[in-house]
């Protein structure tokens, strides 16, 4: 832990709705930024940018709608050095304007092509503007890090003179490193005594690292966005900069960080930008094991191979073990006990061989695949009566037909029928399941389509995994061939 920041109260302000929403291919409607700004709220986070209200009619909408929403949070909205801009922001009833301003050579001549005093006059007059309106204001120097710092110490002692809240320092092309973060940080800090924000790109994958530094050089505030999205490679991750906060440094923020995940997840949602497997914190492998050596360990004890100062239950998450051709003997002896199987040691032995035969060729152990090799090597007269056979399953679905399935099964030696409907075919087997099971709510937590081989008959792989409400999981997979593409991206699967 570094002492440094022990209990130091940071402020998280998050840009998902404005620098995030800029990532290439995204575009959110005004009721999907409203859900956004809802679930920020409820994450904690202490200031939104709503918008960039001088965009569009539409964007000024959005962002007057999250403002009249009243949440806990503050609303912010983005507006150049120009009084149209900063009018239209106020017009949304925003608690606070953010206006910036480049001021770097590169920028300042080739894109606006003021003069650096001109382009100080202009900010002046822009914070002036905005507190004689009564709002509170950020006043950005854009491309600060590529800026000649004392011209940068400068404009920024200025806006202060002119009353303005809270600079921030925009590392707009994501050219930061740690140690100069800090260094420019804290000969800001020693000119400026209003409160410093950081704004970090991730071009070179440092956003977090140089968010994380100019806190420790004096910033109190940082930009973030949920998943790490904006311009180009991104801005610096909420999760990360937070956890890093909070489980490094011991610094605390407003984020009730047990709804990290979810809000990730509504976020990969609606933005269609998936993450990876290997995101830090709220990536599917965040927290899985598949090596024999750490899945023991943290079946004996977590922080063996686990930071323990981050849990998955601290950030909504779930520890699991998947299993492979790494898988050890302990993973799988559990995994099998879970569902109530018991190999003998020379059983288990074999289920090994059989495990790691199917990892070696490449794929992924399912947990039914496990239970089938378990109970062929097993044998049936150990297993007892199963408890759920299935006799049958049909769903229908299609542009005008509301996705219907039907189930037929023997649940405990009864034979039972249910149909129902979902607002996908997937969806709509998982809802029959559930009224079969006489309301024992499974939820899908994974659904995979991959395409084995190419062509209009294609053959695909399905994978599901699917949990109950104590968060027990099961995984399986089928072969299917794919017989067209619905115009409407539906596949039709036999
Ligand atoms: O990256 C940047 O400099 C920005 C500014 C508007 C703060 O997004
Ligand atoms: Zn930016």
């Amino acid at each position: 832990m570094i002492e440094s920041l022990r209990n130091k109260h940071i402020s998280i302000f998050d840009t998902t709705l404005r620098d995030g929403e800029q990532t290439p291919g995204v575009s959110l409607t005004s009721d999907e930024k409203l859900l956004i700004a809802q679930q920020l709220d409820k994450l904690g986070v202490d200031i939104i940018e709503a918008g960039f209200p001088m965009s569009s009619d539409g964007e000024a909408a959005s962002v007057k709608r999250i403002v009249d929403a009243g949440l806990n949070l503050q609303v912010c909205g983005l507006a150049r050095v120009i009084k149209s801009d900063i009018d239209t922001c106020l017009d949304c009833g925003v608690d606070m304007v953010h206006t910036f301003v480049s001021t770097s050579d590169v920028q300042r001549i080739s894109t606006i092509k003021k003069s650096r005093e001109e382009v100080y006059k202009m900010a002046i007059d822009a914070v002036e503007y905005i507190k004689d309106h009564g709002a509170k204001c950020m006043f950005s120097a854009m491309d600060a890090t590529r800026t000649d710092v004392d011209y940068l110490i400068n404009i920024y002692k200025g806006v202060e003179a002119a009353h303005c809240d809270i600079i921030n320092v925009p590392d707009t092309v994501g050219v930061g490193v740690p140690s100069a973060t800090c260094k420019l940080i804290s000969e800001i800090a020693s000119n400026v005594k209003i409160p410093i924000d950081v704004h970090c790109h991730n071009d070179f994958g440092l956003a977090v690292a140089n968010s994380l530094a100019a806190v420790e050089a004096g910033a109190s505030q940082v930009q973030v966005t949920i998943n790490g999205l904006g311009e180009r490679a991104g801005n610096a991750d909420l999760a990360e900069t937070v956890m890093g906060l909070h489980s490094l440094y011991g610094a605390k923020t407003n984020v009730n960080t047990r709804y990290i995940v979810e809000t990730s997840h509504l976020v990969e949602r609606l933005t269609e930008v998936r993450m990876p497997p290997t995101m830090p914190i709220v990536g599917e492998n965040a927290f899985a094991h598949e090596s024999g050596i750490h899945t023991h360990g943290v079946l004996v004890r977590s922080d063996t191979f686990e930071p323990g100062v981050m849990t998955p239950e601290m950030v909504g998450h779930r520890r699991r073990i998947v299993l492979g051709k790494h898988a050890g003997k302990h993973a799988v002896k559990q995994s099998l006990e879970c569902a109530g199987l018991h190999p003998t040691d020379a059983q288990l032995n074999e289920i090994m061989k059989r495990v790691k035969d199917i990892g070696d060729k490449g794929k992924r152990v399912t947990d039914a695949d496990l239970y089938a090799i378990a109970e062929s090597i097993i044998g049936t007269a150990t297993k007892g009566e199963q408890a759920i056979v299935l006799k049958e399953v049909s769903v229908m679905t299609g542009n005008i037909i509301t996705p219907t399935a039907t189930v037929k099964a023997i649940v405990n030696g009864k034979e039972r029928i249910c149909a129902n409907v979902g607002v996908g075919p997937v969806d709509a087997a998982l809802q029959t399941v559930t009224c079969i099971l006489d309301d024992y709510k499974v939820k899908l937590r994974d659904f995979r389509i991959e395409a084995i081989s190419g062509g209009s008959d294609a053959l695909a792989e399905v994978l599901i995994g699917v949990e109950d409400e104590k968060g027990r999981a099961v995984s399986a997979r089928a072969r299917m061939r794919i017989l067209s593409w619905h115009p409407w991206k539906r596949l039709w699967l036999r």
